[in-house]
């Protein structure tokens, strides 16, 4: 595996890769590697000749100061398990690669994607990442980039993003990885102790118990036992949502043929873990 620090070297090395006709796959990341982020590389390889993973933990993203300091950084094991799987390219920029002396920031228009649930909780999060992922774009890019539904409203940001900025690339969605209990996998799972993690799980539980009673008509009061559940297990909850599987939108009611999703948010202790759950 090559491992790259600056924009301009990794750029002119994947345009001769490109030039003798080699296919680009790109995961972007902020590091503390687990399962999920190592299928996103195994479905790269799949389809692309070279793998390309970034790892950039993007201050800009961050609407809690404490959060991004208390974000884990494993580079080491990092690096590891990404040579142990087949990727090829390591880009790992510092924050003047990415952000060079600059202080005029772009704005996106995202539109209401970055208003609700993620983007009403964390204002600013979804600019944050639409800025980072835009120049991650403009070093790479890709001809396929990898994402995770596990971070569902982003991928529908960066869907928007990629249309915005007219990149021609195709967007690959890959299911969420899950620990035996449910949990899904996360870096900021790093954070919780062994009970904490047997914890986690009741927000996989409590979704499953949306998607197991749920029949047509009123879902708010299904909803509503969701929160419940997470509340007496000593959750601070954020949000749990039904929406329209694609828009977002808030279903209060369900017709028993629309495809709808829950999206959840909530801390325990002090690390905010969210989920989402296709429905039907
Ligand atoms: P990070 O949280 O490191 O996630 C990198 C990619 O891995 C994202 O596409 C995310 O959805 C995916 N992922 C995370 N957990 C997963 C799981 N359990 N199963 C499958 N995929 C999973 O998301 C970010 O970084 C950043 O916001 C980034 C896009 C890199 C911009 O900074």
């Amino acid at each position: 595996m090559i491992i790259y620090k600056s924009a301009s070297a990794i750029k002119s090395y994947l345009q001769k890769k490109k030039d003798s006709g080699k296919t680009i796959g790109f995961v972007p990341t902020m590091g503390a590697l687990h399962d999920g982020h190592i299928s996103l590389v195994e479905n790269s390889k799949k389809k692309n000749e070279l793998t390309i993973v970034s790892i950039f933990v993007n201050p800009t993203q961050f609407n809690n100061p404490a959060d991004f300091e208390k974000y884990p950084i494993t580079l080491d094991q990092d690096i590891n398990k990404l040579e142990e799987n087949g990727c090829d390219v390591l880009f790992i920029p510092s924050q003047n690669e990415i952000y060079p002396g600059t202080t005029s920031t772009i704005s996106y228009e995202l539109g209401s994607l970055e208003k609700v649930l993620e983007g009403a909780f964390r204002p600013g999060h979804f600019q944050g990442v639409s800025q980072v992922v835009h120049r991650l774009l403009d070093i790479v890019i890709p001809h396929d980039l990898y994402l995770g539904q596990k971070d569902y409203q982003q991928c529908l940001v960066i869907k928007k993003l990629v249309e915005i900025i007219g990149i021609n690339l195709t967007v690959h969605i890959h299911p969420t990885k899950r620990e035996k209990n449910g949990l899904a996998m996360s870096s900021r799972n790093k954070r919780l102790s062994n009970d904490q993690l047997s914890q986690a799980a009741k927000i996989y539980e409590s979704m499953m118990l949306i998607r197991n009673e749920m029949i047509p008509g009123d879902i708010s009061e299904l909803k509503n036992k969701a929160i419940r559940k997470l509340i007496e297990n000593n959750f601070k909850v954020d949000y749990v949502e039904i929406v329209e599987t694609g828009t977002l939108e808030i279903q209060e009611k369900w017709d028993g043929r629309k495809s709808l999703t829950v999206v959840a948010a909530a801390f325990l202790h002090d690390v905010r873990l969210i989920d989402n759950l296709i429905l039907n």
